[in-house]
């Protein structure tokens, strides 16, 4: 049975260049009720465990050297279809893929600084919400 929540980062991309509160507004303007949320900077030990799945792929290390570039906004998500719907709002991994009217569309500069993350599964979504936030933070 599908959950009602999923899991986001806003990226440092996105962060440094003062996007972020424009992109909360579009998420909440969505239907999304933030959960938990923060600003934090993954060392690049910690991104490694995070995109760990990644491992074996040519950009990883690239990737954990820019996910712990500067600081981040990871965020849990609660929405009926919650994975789904979010990822349809945020558009295409690689920007000059992604569909007009999404954040990735609006903000996103490249595959790497892609301004946002949004989990691909339920599973996921959860497993990603804990890596950040303990669940007496999670309401
Ligand atoms: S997806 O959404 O999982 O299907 O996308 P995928 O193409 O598999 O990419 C997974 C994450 O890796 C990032 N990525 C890259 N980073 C650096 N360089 C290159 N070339 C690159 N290609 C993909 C991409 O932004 C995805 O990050 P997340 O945070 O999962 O969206």
């Amino acid at each position: 049975m599908a959950t009602n929540r999923t899991f986001t980062m806003i990226k440092p991309d996105a962060v440094a260049e003062g996007n972020s509160g424009a992109i909360i507004k579009i998420i909440e303007e969505a239907g999304f009720r933030i959960v938990a949320i923060k600003k934090t900077l993954l060392t690049p030990e910690r991104a490694g465990e995070f995109y760990a799945v990644h491992a074996e792929r040519p950009f990883y290390a690239d990737l954990c050297g820019y996910m712990s570039s500067g600081p981040i906004i990871p965020m849990i998500l609660e929405k009926e279809n919650a994975v789904a719907d979010f990822r349809a709002l945020i558009g295409a991994t690689d920007p000059s893929k992604a569909a007009e009217g999404t954040i990735r569309k609006q903000f996103a500069k490249s595959v790497q600084a892609n301004a946002i993350h949004g989990s691909d599964s339920d599973e996921n979504a959860a497993i990603e919400g804990f890596f950040f936030f303990a669940g007496v933070e999670q309401f």
